[in-house]
């Protein structure tokens, strides 16, 4: 409630401006003084090897140094991708470069991985490393803009953080760095190949997809996935693609449109992959989650667990909590005894 309240004063700022506010009222706990939420047992469930408290995860790109993520379990998140992360620190794309999109529960952004690099983000993990360690924290990775070798960039940071992460994310979908969705067709080959031969242990790799592939491109990277051993899917990243229906004046803005507007897609996206997968490994849904409605649509669609980066915007602070609870009624209405009962139940 609170949150709505403060939405109209919010909107007034610059959108990156308040993102810079929030994650300064984070690390200094300001947030958590109101909320602690621990997710129902019943919301137990599994990535693959991995143990989560609940299926709902923060997207990456919020947490892009990995400043704040121990903060964001006591909001109800059951895990947390941060990143993506460069060898190299770099600035990114010049601002303004995200645009609010009111009127369709959206946003824009063309940050292009500004991030503070390899060597500041692995002391910054490092510095909580006690105390996220009962929860689940994985990194998201991409190469610098202007590498020379940028598979080199991937094991670099892959080799990096492995030890201090529960899985690792391979971002070969975002818009905003010029030529890395190559990687999704016809590099893939080298990519996955050089992952499969740097892998120091169990630790789980995740390949993050566009939503923007045709079908039959969508179904060779998945068989490749599996083909290479890869463990698990994220589907999807931003949408360089602008529905005719979009209202907001920043519609035509260049850059990667996440939030509702891409809810289906993004759902369609899930529903093809698990069709190829059956369930070997799992696939994590993201694309305009705001509801527990949303969560239950996807993981019929097949995914295991969901990520939030938008919906946290239009919704506030506690939307993984009211999720939690949203969702643990549902189970408990519908007679379901685990959350994962639902994973794939439409095919
Ligand atoms: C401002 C912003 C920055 C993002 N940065 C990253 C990023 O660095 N790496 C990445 O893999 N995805 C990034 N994303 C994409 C999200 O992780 C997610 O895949 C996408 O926004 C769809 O989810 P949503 O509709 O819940 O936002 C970013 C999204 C937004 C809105």
């Amino acid at each position: 409630m609170l949150y709505n309240l403060l939405k109209p004063i919010i909107w007034q700022i610059n959108p990156e401006i308040a993102h810079e506010i929030v994650i300064k009222l984070l690390k200094n706990n300001i947030v958590n003084l109101f909320l602690k939420s621990k997710p129902d047992e019943i919301l137990k469930c599994n990535l693959g090897n991995i143990q989560l408290p609940s299926p709902i995860g923060l997207a990456a790109g919020f947490d892009k140094n990995f400043e704040v993520f121990d903060k964001m379990f006591n909001l109800g998140f059951g895990f947390v991708e941060a990143g993506t992360v460069t060898p190299l620190p770099q600035t990114g794309n010049e601002k303004p470069r995200i645009f609010r999109l009111l009127e369709d529960e959206a946003l824009i952004n063309r940050l292009g991985f500004n991030n503070k690099g390899l060597s500041v983000i692995k002391d910054n993990i490092l510095a909580k490393y006690s105390k996220y360690i009962s929860n689940k924290l994985g990194a998201n990775i991409g190469p610098n803009k202007d590498s020379t070798n940028r598979i080199e960039d991937y094991v670099t940071c892959y080799n990096s953080l492995v030890k201090f992460t529960d899985y690792i994310t391979i971002n070969i979908s975002s818009p905003n760095t010029p030529g890395l969705r190559d990687f999704e067709n016809k590099e893939i080959d080298d990519l996955l190949n050089e992952l499969r031969r740097n892998r120091q242990n169990n630790k789980s790799i995740f390949i993050k997809i566009s939503p923007d592939l045709e079908r039959n491109d969508l179904e060779q990277s998945i068989d490749k996935i599996l083909d290479y051993g890869m463990d698990g899917v994220v589907l999807t990243n931003t949408s360089i693609s602008r529905p005719q229906y979009l209202q907001s004046k920043f519609s035509s803005e260049k850059g990667g449109l996440s939030g509702k507007p891409l809810q289906d897609k993004s759902r369609e996206s899930i529903s093809i992959a698990f069709k190829i997968t059956q369930n070997q490994i799992p696939i994590i849904g993201v694309g305009g989650i705001f509801d527990y409605n949303d969560v239950i649509n996807s993981l019929k669609a097949g995914a295991s667990a969901v990520q939030i980066y938008t919906g946290l915007i239009y919704k506030g602070p506690c939307i993984a909590h009211n999720i939690n609870n949203e969702l643990v009624n549902y189970l408990r209405i519908n007679g379901l005894k685990n959350i994962s009962e639902l994973i794939g139940i439409n095919h």
